[in-house]
């Protein structure tokens, strides 16, 4: 990694959106409510944000948004600068929590989860799939979403990850966040 990097004055939060419309608003939610946050977006989540009524223009009047336009994920290495004492990933796809279950890093949205384990950031990451039967906000109205097995394993695998707290409710997800910014160090071992 290339980043020889003086340390950030205030360090923020690193919050990755990805192609995942299930939690969404709440997430957006939360983003609006927080003041040193920055955004990353896969590629997919460029995509359904907009699909969700999202004006990506108007976002980057109130924060920093990242979009995954380059092969080696460039927005990372700012992870290596002290930019960020937390990455929150919320919220995250079925396909990128069985990236990072994998070890795979070929997204920003992966990328930024892998990197910030390298950096000891820790990461909370709100699943999508947080139970085996679910109702979704779809563009055109709620939808059942069955969630299969292999979605539910990669989910309970992640949890044991180091640096990592999955969370699967949005209340879930405030706690941890308001533990992190209650004490924002960039490592938590
Ligand atoms: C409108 C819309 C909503 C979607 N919602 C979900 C979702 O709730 N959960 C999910 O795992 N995938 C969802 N997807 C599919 C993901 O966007 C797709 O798997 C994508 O490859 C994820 O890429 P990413 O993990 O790099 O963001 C949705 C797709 C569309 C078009």
């Amino acid at each position: 990694m290339v980043a020889a990097m003086s340390k950030a004055a205030e360090p923020r939060v690193a919050w990755v959106l990805t192609g995942s419309g299930h939690y969404l608003k709440e997430c957006m939610e939360i983003v609006k409510g927080l003041s040193g946050v920055d955004l990353f977006l896969s590629e997919a989540a460029g995509e359904v944000l907009k699909m969700y009524g999202y004006d990506l223009a108007k976002l980057k009047d109130g924060m920093k948004v990242y979009r995954d336009n380059t092969a080696s994920s460039v927005p990372v290495t700012f992870l290596y600068g002290g930019d960020y004492h937390t990455v929150v990933i919320g919220p995250a796809s079925s396909n990128t929590v069985a990236k990072c279950v994998a070890g795979i890093s070929d997204t920003l949205a992966t990328n930024i989860y892998a990197q910030a384990g390298k950096c000891r950031i820790p990461s909370i990451v709100f699943a999508c799939d947080t139970a085996p039967a679910l109702i979704s906000e779809a563009p055109g109205g709620d939808v059942w979403v069955y969630p299969r097995p292999i979605d539910l394993e990669n989910v309970g695998k992640l949890a044991k990850f180091e640096q990592t707290t999955v969370v699967l409710s949005v209340e879930e997800l405030q706690i941890a966040l308001d533990q992190r910014l209650g004490c924002p160090s960039t490592s938590s071992s």
